[in-house]
């Protein structure tokens, strides 16, 4: 069984997160494809690059740079922190000239001021526990020049899927792909468990763990950390965010 965070090395002890290895930072980019197809990096960088304003961006969780390096190919000033040395180096193999910094969101502090600061593909969830969640947003507001924006994509959990007395909701049954997740409604936590067909016929298992947010909860989490609720959207087209929405893209300012 293949666990996404075994952290042998346990250097980032600190951080409730799990610590992405090697082997899953080799295979990030091809099994996250869909995800950077340019139907949906299109419409990310767009939003991002009009809030920035070809001034200067920080990405929490900055992986193997996704977006940051096409936002940075569009005149932004982008940073990264990530936790992950081996995402990290991915990064840098693809962008030598792209800072980031190795440690923790929620604590770890770089040198400047930004207009944006940006947290996507739901990874404020991989940092479980709340406390720790409300420290991401603490760190943001750190970081923003007055008048800076906090930008967080995340999924609603999906808990109206599941009867009274179920706790698995089917998320992607594509060819070669299932994935599961669980969830523990009395503590928020939350497990992915992704099934990958191989090559040969055998099945490969790997887990991921979180702590899903509600939007009411992140704008609490927004408040604590003395941010100002500026919009919230479905998606990165800017759809209405409704009851029905499966996920949300929202903004917060540091007041003037
Ligand atoms: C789903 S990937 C997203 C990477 C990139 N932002 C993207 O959109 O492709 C999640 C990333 O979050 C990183 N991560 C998880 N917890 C973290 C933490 N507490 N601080 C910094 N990075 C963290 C992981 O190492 C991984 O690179």
């Amino acid at each position: 069984m293949d666990s996404i965070g075994a952290d042998p090395a346990g250097c980032q002890a600190m951080s409730s997160s799990e610590v992405w290895d090697e082997d899953i930072a080799t295979r990030y980019d091809a099994s996250s494809a869909e995800m950077f197809a340019p139907e949906v990096i299109g419409p990310t960088l767009d939003f991002l690059a009009a809030l920035a304003d070809e001034g200067s961006a920080l990405e929490f969780a900055i992986g193997t740079g996704r977006v940051g390096i096409p936002l940075a190919a569009r005149g932004v000033a982008v940073t990264g922190i990530e936790l992950s040395e081996p995402m990290a180096a991915q990064l840098r193999a693809k962008d030598p000239g792209l800072p980031v910094v190795i440690g923790d969101m929620a604590t770890t502090r770089v040198e400047g001021e930004f207009d944006l600061v940006y947290l996507v593909f739901n990874t404020i969830s991989n940092v479980r526990t709340q406390a720790e969640q409300v420290e991401c947003f603490r760190n943001a507001a750190r970081h923003l020049k007055p008048g800076g924006r906090f930008v967080i994509e995340l999924w609603v959990p999906p808990i109206r899927r599941m009867p009274p007395g179920q706790n698995a909701v089917p998320m992607r049954l594509t060819d070669g792909h299932l994935t599961f997740d669980t969830y523990d409604l009395a503590t928020q936590a939350c497990s992915s468990h992704h099934y990958f067909t191989q090559p040969d016929g055998t099945t490969l298992y790997s887990a991921g763990n979180f702590r899903y947010i509600w939007p009411a909860e992140c704008d609490l989490m927004a408040q604590l950390a003395g941010l100002e609720s500026e919009a919230r959207y479905a998606d990165w087209h800017r759809a209405p965010f409704t009851a029905d929405s499966e996920s949300h893209v929202s903004v917060w300012r540091k007041p003037v």
